[in-house]
C-alpha cells in the first residue's frame, strides 16, 4: 500500500535536508508518495500567501505531512508559521524524542520523550503593554492559559503513548508550587488522570527547576516527560544536548485528525544553500513518520544506518566536526543501508 503524505521542504536548509530525506527514504524502499505544497518563504517569493490554501487543503486531505523548517518573515503579519499551523489543526501534543545517537558525549545511552502541551500557556500569545504617564510600554503582560481540557487531553495523550510504546513512568513536570493557579490546575488534573493508570505506568511529578538540573545529571531516571508549553520547548533543547544537539532532534506535531513531523531546528539562513547541513535531525522524524505509518522496520533500517555513519565518523558534517556535505552524508547512510559500507 502506497501511502500518500503532504512534503513542504520549507525554507533556508529546508531543500536540502528535504531531498537527503528523500533519497534515503527511497532507498529504503519506503512506500510513500509525496504531494510537494509550499508555505513560509519560498511560499511568499513565488507570490503565494505564506500558509496558502491549497497548502492546508493538502495537510487536511492526507492528515500526514513532514515539513522542513519555514523562516516566518519579519512583519508578516504572523508571530510564526509554525504556530499557525499547529493552531489551525490544532496540534496539541508536541512529541520530542531523545535517544543518543553521536558518539563522545558526556551519556551513551540517553532513551526519553518529551511530551509538551503545544497550544497553551504562555505561548497562547496572550501579551499587551500597558502605558504608565509618557511610557505607552511601562509594563508588559503575558498571560499563562491552561485550561481543564487542555491539561487532561495532553496528560492523557502522555500515558496512551507511554502504553503504546511500552515505556513505563510519567512525569509530569510544573511549577504548581509558585505558580499555584495555572500549574496547580496542570497538576491537579494530570494526577487525576494518572488514577487512571494505576498499575500499569508509573507516575511522579517534578518542580521544572529540580528536573532541568537532574536531566543533567542523571537523564536516565526519565522515561516519558508531559509538561506545559513554554517547560516543554526548553527542557526539549535542553534534552537534545545530552544526544548531541538540535542535529539530531526530531519532533511530531499530534492533533486529533493530523500529524505533522519535523525537525526541531529552524532553517538556519546562516548555512543556507552552502550544502553543508546535518539532514539527520528530519531524517529522525521522517523515521517517526514510518513508524506511525506502521513502517517500523524501514524506520529501524534507517536509523541503525545513520548510527553506523554517525559512528565512523568518517561522512559526517561540519557540525559533528566532519567536512561531508549534506550529500555525501545522505550517500554514506543509503551506502550503509545497502550493506556496501566498507566502499565509503
Ligand atoms: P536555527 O535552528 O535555524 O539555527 C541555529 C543554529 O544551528 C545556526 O547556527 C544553524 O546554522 C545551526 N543549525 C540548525 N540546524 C542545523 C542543521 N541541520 N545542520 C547544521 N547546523 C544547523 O535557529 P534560528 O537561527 O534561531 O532560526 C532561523 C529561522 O528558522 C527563523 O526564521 C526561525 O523563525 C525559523 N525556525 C523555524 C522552526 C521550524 O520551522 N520548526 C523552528 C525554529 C526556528
Amino acid at each position: 500500500m502506497t501511502h500518500t503524505v503532504t512534503l513542504i521542504p520549507g525554507d533556508g536548509i529546508g531543500p536540502a535536508i528535504t531531498e537527503a530525506t528523500l533519497q534515503i527514504l527511497t532507498a529504503a524502499g519506503a512506500p510513500i508518495e509525496w504531494d510537494r505544497q509550499e508555505a513560509g518563504l519560498t511560499a511568499a517569493e513565488h507570490g503565494h500567501d505564506l500558509l496558502p490554501q491549497e497548502t492546508l487543503d493538502s495537510i487536511e486531505r492526507n492528515r500526514f505531512c513532514l515539513k522542513g523548517p519555514l523562516t516566518t518573515p519579519i512583519g508578516a503579519g504572523f508571530r510564526s508559521i509554525n504556530v499557525a499551523l499547529r493552531k489551525h489543526f490544532d496540534l496539541y501534543a508536541n512529541v520530542r524524542p531523545t535517544k543518543s545517537i553521536a558518539p563522545g558525549g558526556r551519556y551513551t545511552d540517553v532513551d526519553l520523550v518529551i511530551v509538551r502541551e503545544n497550544t497553551e500557556g504562555l505561548y497562547a500569545g496572550i501579551e499587551h503593554y500597558i502605558g504608565m504617564r509618557q511610557d505607552p510600554r511601562a509594563v508588559a503582560e503575558s498571560v499563562m492559559l491552561i485550561t481543564r481540557y487542555g491539561s487532561d487531553r495532553i496528560v492523557r495523550y502522555a500515558f496512551e503513548y507511554a502504553l503504546q510504546h511500552g515505556r513505563k513512568k510519567v512525569t509530569l513536570v510544573h511549577k504548581a508550587n509558585i505558580l499555584k493557579y495555572t500549574q496547580g490546575l496542570f497538576l491537579e488534573v494530570g494526577q487525576d488522570v494518572a488514577k487512571n493508570y494505576a498499575g500499569a505506568i508509573e507516575f511522579e511529578d517534578r518542580i521544572v527547576d529540580a528536573t532541568a538540573m537532574q536531566l543533567v545529571l542523571d537523564p536516565y531516571q526519565f522515561d516519558v516527560i508531559v509538561t506545559e508549553n513554554m517547560f516543554g520547548d526548553i527542557l526539549s533543547d535542553q534534552a537534545s544536548g545530552l544526544v548531541g544537539g538540535l542535529g539530531f532532534a526530531p519532533g511530531v506535531n499530534i492533533g486529533k485528525d493530523v500529524a505533522m513531523f519535523e525537525a526541531v531546528h529552524g532553517s538556519a539562513p546562516d548555512i543556507a544553500g552552502r550544502n553543508i547541513a546535518n539532514p539527520t535531525a528530519l531524517l529522525l522524524a521522517a523515521c517517526l513518520l514510518l513508524d506511525h505509518l506502521g513502517l517500523v522496520e524501514t524506520g529501524s533500517r534507517i536509523r541503525d544506518a545513520v548510527k553506523s555513519v554517525v559512528h565512523r565518523g568518517e561522512k559526517v558534517t561540519r557540525d559533528l566536526g566532519g567536512t561531508a556535505t549534506t550529500t555525501e552524508f545522505a550517500d554514506a547512510v543509503i551506502r550503509e543501508m545497502k550493506g556496501d559500507a566498507e566502499d565509503v
